[in-house]
């Protein structure tokens, strides 16, 4: 049995705090898609602690991590994680295992992902620069190199000829910056590699399904930035959605059980593309500042707005959602008005659902006003003690999505959880 806890939005929604919060109650944590280009953030022992490619599940004794074949492998952003993990006690050896099958992200393809964003311009996607898009375009190239090439004799042969390749298209873009200490760091990294469980990760989780253990699968970005159906092409560049799943682990559909969906209290977006609900005044700001929405990876601003159910509506609809985690929700204790988008307005058009086009068409988002509850939630324990008002927007938003908010998340830490 597989459930799937994934994000709504355009990513950050807290999906490593809510991973890291279950994890007790599963035997094992998968990663299915995406790579470095993620910042799940979580608090061990008081300490705030960033994973991009370890899955969240890490720090708890019993609970078995792999990092599946549909992930994009940043050897050197691993090594790195693994020393943070080693110094809270934990030893990676024994709990992480990795899929021969996914796919190495190389030095060139990080030149590359910087050298196709100068290209672009204003256009640029505001990516992470972390290789994500050329890496998988390899992939479906059918070009790259996967973990399990690692472990055979002509792995450097092979790297060098890609690279060979990468260069032809470098020189081409005019980009010219040196990388050979990349592929130093890189060279010591796939070493380092040697020693994990590398595993055929299909035979391997099937095995664990079969024995009756029980399989969590952690998105990455966000359902927004989903390469098909999110708002292309401002997006990354793998299905984020729960259909990923299946490709980026080797499950079939009929394993999956519960999709757990994340969802802020209201919603942010880092780099760039459409953002209906995006306020460009003194209360994004003000969301900013209160939810400390700077990037987990790059440091970045978020462009910060209120909850869009349009958006989300969709979200929940491809990803087949079947409970909803609302995190976040303590950031807007101290707001006297709240809105939710309703609707929009496409070029003068009402319209409930999210459009094919939404960067060469003006989007104008209905909103519903909601009073505030203006209370501080953050040490609340349970739902009796949540304000009405709260309840009331969160009833709204359960009766227009037709899933209901099963948790509310009043705070970073691991015990700011409220079952409802
Ligand atoms: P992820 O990428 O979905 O795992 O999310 P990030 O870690 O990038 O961003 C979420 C941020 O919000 C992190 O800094 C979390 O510590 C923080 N966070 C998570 N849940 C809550 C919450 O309920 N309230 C507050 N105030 N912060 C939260
Ligand atoms: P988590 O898992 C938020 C965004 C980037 C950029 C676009 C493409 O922490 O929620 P890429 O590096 O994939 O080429 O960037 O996607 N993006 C994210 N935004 N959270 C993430 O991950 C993201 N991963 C990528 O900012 O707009
Ligand atoms: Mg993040």
């Amino acid at each position: 049995m597989v459930d799937v806890l994934l994000g709504l939005q355009w990513g950050d929604e807290g999906k490593g705090k809510i991973v890291d919060y279950f994890a007790p109650d599963y035997d094992v944590i998968a990663r299915f898609q995406g790579g470095p280009n993620a910042g799940h953030t979580l608090y061990v022992q008081d300490k705030k602690v960033v994973l991009h490619q370890i899955p969240s599940g890490i720090f708890h004794e019993n609970t078995t991590n792999l990092i599946g074949n549909g992930v994009v492998l940043d050897a050197v952003t691993l090594r790195r994680e693994c020393d943070i993990v080693s110094s809270f006690g934990v030893d990676f050896r024994k709990n992480l295992y990795i899929s021969e099958r996914t796919h190495l992200i190389l030095p060139t393809h990080r030149a590359l992902d910087k050298a196709s964003e100068l290209q672009k311009g204003n256009e640029k996607i505001g990516s992470t620069l972390k290789g994500i898009g050329p890496a998988y375009m390899d992939k479906t190239g059918r070009n790259g190199l996967r973990v399990g090439d690692l472990l055979d004799k002509s792995f450097t042969t092979q790297y060098i000829k890609l690279r060979l390749k990468h260069q032809k298209l470098l020189d081409s873009m005019n980009f010219h910056e040196d990388i050979s200490a990349w592929e130093e760091e890189f060279f010591d990294a796939i070493d380092f590699m040697r020693q994990f469980k590398i595993v055929n990760g299909e035979y391997f989780i099937n095995d664990k399904i079969r024995a009756g253990k029980k399989v969590l699968a952690e998105g990455a970005q966000g359902s927004m930035l989903d390469v098909d159906f999110g708002t292309f092409p401002f997006v990354t560049s793998s299905n984020t959605i729960s259909a990923g799943v299946c490709t980026g682990l080797g499950v079939a559909p009929q394993k999956i059980r519960d999709v757990i969906g994340v969802t802020k209290a209201y919603c942010t977006r880092v780099g760039s593309g459409p953002f209906p609900t995006e306020l460009h005044d003194a209360t994004g700001e003000e969301l900013r500042k209160i939810g400390n929405e700077f990037g987990a990876t790059t440091g970045r601003p978020r462009r910060c707005g209120w909850i869009d159910l349009v958006a989300l509506n969709f979200a929940c609809m491809v990803n087949g959602v079947t409970k909803l985690v609302m995190t976040k929700a303590d950031v807007l204790d101290a707001f006297d008005e709240l809105k939710v988008c309703t609707s929009y307005v496409v070029n003068g058009e009402k319209t409930d659902q999210v459009p094919f086009q939404m960067t060469k068409v003006n989007i104008e988002p209905e909103l519903k006003s909601f009073k505030g509850w203006k209370q501080d939630v953050t040490k609340m324990k349970t739902a009796a003690e949540l304000p009405g008002v709260m309840k009331e927007y969160v009833a709204f938003i359960n009766q227009y999505l037709g899933v209901n908010v099963a948790y509310i998340s009043n705070g970073p830490g691991r015990d700011q959880l409220i079952e409802i």
